[in-house]
């Protein structure tokens, strides 16, 4: 059974968080909004905050729980665990913060309302997943889903078995987090999900009216089959819009994919992380 609960919201931490907020607001048709040491960008179904610290980290990671029931299940599941301080003006209503083993802060909360009601000349794009870099595989994966209740929808190995890559979902959607395997811990990239493909071609159109170059795709994950394109923000993280993810049907079996391009992009090149 899934946690049933989304990406809410991502907050980065980046040396200039102004060109971060401006390359977000431009870009993903977001509206910015200054706050103490750094900025919000909001769009219709999206958040993303910076505020000033290290490029490539994520300050934190803000999960909805759907529904009351589902996150008073969540408390109970988490409640033996270490707790941290919420952030500042995370969320409305309860919440608790957890750390990862990399170190990464992870807010869940009881069912936010919807404060996304914004217009935006843009097709639909919704906060949906996003991915980090860490060198720590099994502990990770182990934390997200005997500690947290995420469910591993794929899994990457290399030909002498260790994981490379993961894939895990916190409601039907097939991922809502991906651990990408890397000398580093670091913040990857997150992505907004497109209804269908004339949307994908409005935003890469829109991306190109930006004079924002296209880095990877369009291609198609296999773990997920989405369609995708990334982009790389002032920081060099990758941004990416997708649609077509699957829909996962409950107690779906795992799958288990190679470690090779062909696995994380169907249709041609892919970026490694490792
Ligand atoms: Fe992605």
């Amino acid at each position: 059974m899934e946690l049933q609960a989304t990406l809410h919201s991502i907050h980065l931490t980046s040396p200039d968080p102004l060109a971060m907020a401006q390359f977000y607001s431009r870009t993903y048709g977001m509206q910015m909004q200054a706050l103490e040491n750094g900025f919000r960008c909001r769009g219709p179904g999206r958040e993303l905050r910076v505020s000033t610290g290290a490029a490539h980290q994520l300050h934190h990671a803000h999960f909805a729980l759907s529904t009351p029931a589902a996150w008073h299940a969540f408390q109970a599941r988490v409640a033996s665990l270490p707790q941290h301080a919420v952030p500042a003006n995370c969320c409305d209503g309860q919440a608790m913060a957890l750390r990862d083993p990399d170190g990464n802060l992870v807010v869940f909360s009881a069912p936010q309302a919807d404060a996304h009601a914004l217009e935006a000349p843009l097709p639909p794009a919704t906060l949906q997943h996003f991915a980090l870099r860490t060198p720590n595989m099994p502990v990770m994966l182990a934390f997200y889903t005997e500690q947290l209740g995420l469910v591993l929808s794929d899994a990457v190995r290399d030909p002498q078995g260790h994981l490379r890559a993961c894939f895990l979902r916190s409601d039907a959607l097939h991922h809502a987090l991906a651990l990408f395997f890397a000398p580093e811990a670091c913040f990857d990239h997150q992505s907004f999900e497109a209804p269908d493909w004339n949307s994908m071609k409005t935003w890469g159109d829109h991306m190109a009216a930006q004079r924002v170059p296209i880095v990877w795709g369009l291609g198609r994950h296999g773990p997920g089959n989405d369609v995708f394109f990334m982009v790389r923000d002032p920081d060099g993280n990758l941004a990416e819009i997708s649609s077509e993810i699957e829909e996962c049907a409950p107690g779906r079996p795992a799958g288990e994919w190679p470690h090779e391009e062909h696995t994380l992009n169907l249709w041609g090149k892919a970026i490694l992380r490792s």
